[in-house]
């Protein structure tokens, strides 16, 4: 039986673990934007400050979906992986790992912005989103000929991520969106070049090979710290195509530019971003152009499917996403790079 912890039992429970000192007052807060876990921010009366994840059954937003509670071992596995690798500090000290009860404490990093309101405030991140891309090339570039697919079975949440990106988002549904929005969203589905370049992209996604990637390399999972940026949440992480990770992280960096206006902006960061991944792993033309069609397909998603980022809210911007996304899905223009 999975020990389940509340605000109420969470201070012993790290006391217990040897995290706070017997006796001490604590403090337990909210910790962002999480969708899947339950995250708490604690901070004890002597001074130290952690942040508790538990995996459970029900995901916390959505508890009528389920998944595997295993995905914070594959959390946890990627950064005893990926650390050896970390040498810009990118990824959170981990305090303790309980894989019995599926619970992992890791060091606060505090209340920092992540990268996607960072990006929505304009600011510059060109230096912190190189030295992502450097970190996540250098594991990527590690792992490629690693034997580590026996070690990362997470298909369950690899098929469930996959889902709401390839194919949900391109197929009818319905997910609530403004009605010209939605009017093209329907002539997404109908679509055929679109669908089956989708579907082409999930078959490329779930194939066992390539390199170990976190697979979600999304705005509110980069935060910017005052030391540089810090990755979290690594629980769809698996063996597969390292073009994923790039493309998802390019992706959310055209997202807020379209909603500025600020393409030319985005399109510096990026031909920096992939320059700084580049020099870490060399990648080829076909390698670019998934990560083309990746981050498409991560922008179309993130306008008219459920995920939705903020900067889509508005119709108009919506539009000018799509607008940019599909010639790009289609093939018929790429990304700067
Ligand atoms: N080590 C940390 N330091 C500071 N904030 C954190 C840390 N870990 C998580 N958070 C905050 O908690 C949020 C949810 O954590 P995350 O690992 O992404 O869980 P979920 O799987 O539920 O998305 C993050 O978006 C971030 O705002
Ligand atoms: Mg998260």
């Amino acid at each position: 039986m999975q020990r389940l912890l509340d605000e109420g039992n969470v201070s012993a429970y790290l006391i217990e673990r040897g995290i706070l000192r017997e006796g001490e007052e604590c403090a337990v807060g909210s910790a962002g934007d999480g969708n899947i876990n339950w995250v708490r921010r604690v901070r004890g009366s002597a001074g130290r400050s952690c942040i508790v994840k538990q995996a459970r059954d029900a995901l916390e937003k959505f508890p009528q979906y389920r998944a595997d509670t295993a995905r914070l071992i594959f959390e946890a596995r990627y950064m005893e992986v990926a650390r050896p690798l970390d040498s810009s500090g990118v990824l959170p000290a981990i305090l303790h790992f309980d894989e019995a009860n599926r619970i992992l404490v890791l060091q606060d990093l505090g209340t920092v912005p992540c990268m996607g309101e960072q990006l929505d405030g304009g600011a510059d991140l060109d230096r912190a989103l190189a030295e992502l891309v450097a970190f996540l090339a250098r594991v990527h570039r590690a792992t490629s000929d690693a034997d580590l697919d026996g070690r990362f079975q997470n298909d369950q949440m690899r098929r469930l991520h996959g889902d709401h990106i390839f194919a949900l988002p391109f197929r009818e549904n319905d997910f609530e969106l403004a009605p010209e929005v939605a009017k093209r969203a329907s002539a997404i589905w109908c679509d055929t070049t679109l669908v089956e370049r989708a579907d082409r992209a999930y078959r490329l996604y779930l194939e066992a090979r390539g390199g170990l990637v976190h697979a979600d390399v999304q705005s509110s999972n980069v935060l910017i710290a005052s030391s540089g940026p810090v990755l979290l949440d690594a629980e769809i992480a698996h063996v597969g195509d390292p073009a994923f990770d790039l493309g998802t992280l390019v992706a959310h960096v055209y997202l807020p530019a379209l909603a500025r206006r600020e393409v030319p902006r985005a399109e510096t960061t990026a031909r920096l971003v992939r320059s700084a991944y580049a020099a870490e792993r060399p990648v080829s033309d076909e390698f670019s152009q998934r990560v083309d069609t990746y981050a498409a397909i991560e922008m179309i998603r993130r306008t008219i499917g459920a995920a939705r980022v903020e900067c889509m809210n508005e119709a108009a911007a919506a539009m000018r996403c799509l607008d940019f996304a599909e010639p790009i899905l289609r093939g018929e223009r790429r990304l700067a790079s």
